[in-house]
């Protein structure tokens, strides 16, 4: 069970990234150039979510099951400890908040606005700051 997950969860984060980037791009090309909002730019907002929010989901239960996750006297001490049982989760729980809040306000207007390319960025920064990078690409 936990083998699964973490395979998922280790996979699903290339799609992830690659979704809030094409998020930030296109959103922000679409903002720039004052375009309406399209058939395409809503179904990447819509998708780009939903791949955020299983993310999410799994890394949930994954952070119960992980022994990386696991918390002792010495947690805070610990960079690596610290970053797994409590930075990575909450920025990437930070960051789903964002591209939640980016996808509705893009849904609510029909000409393209900078604000969600900006909340998509933001949500970019956060993954991107607390990804396990030497564990992940190792
Ligand atoms: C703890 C679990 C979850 C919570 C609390 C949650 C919460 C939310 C919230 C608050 C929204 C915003 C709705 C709005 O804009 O009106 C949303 C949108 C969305 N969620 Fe989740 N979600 C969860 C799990 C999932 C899962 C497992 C999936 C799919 C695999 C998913 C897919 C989506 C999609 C696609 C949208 C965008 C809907 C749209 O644009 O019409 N969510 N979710
Ligand atoms: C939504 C954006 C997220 C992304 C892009 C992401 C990405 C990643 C990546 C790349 C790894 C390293 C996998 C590996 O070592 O191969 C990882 C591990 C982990 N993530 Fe996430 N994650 C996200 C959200 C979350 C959330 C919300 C939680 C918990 C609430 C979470 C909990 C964990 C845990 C516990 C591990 C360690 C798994 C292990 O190796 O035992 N993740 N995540």
């Amino acid at each position: 069970m936990y083998n699964i997950l973490q395979h998922f969860h280790s996979g699903w984060a290339y799609l992830t990234l690659l979704m809030g980037v094409l998020f930030f791009v296109l959103v922000g090309f679409y903002a720039i150039n004052k375009k309406q909002r399209n058939n395409l730019i809503t179904k990447i907002s819509f998708f780009t979510t939903l791949v955020f929010h299983l993310q999410l989901v799994i890394g949930v239960i994954l952070y119960f099951v992980s022994p990386y996750a696991q918390w002792t006297e010495n947690t805070m001490k610990d960079p690596l400890n610290r970053l797994y049982a409590m930075e990575h989760p909450l920025m990437m729980f930070a960051a789903v908040v964002l591209i939640t809040v980016a996808n509705s306000k893009l849904k609510k207007t029909e000409t393209v606005k900078m604000a969600p390319a900006i909340l998509g960025l933001l949500a970019l920064a956060c993954v991107v700051s607390r990804i396990p990078w030497d564990a992940w690409l190792s």
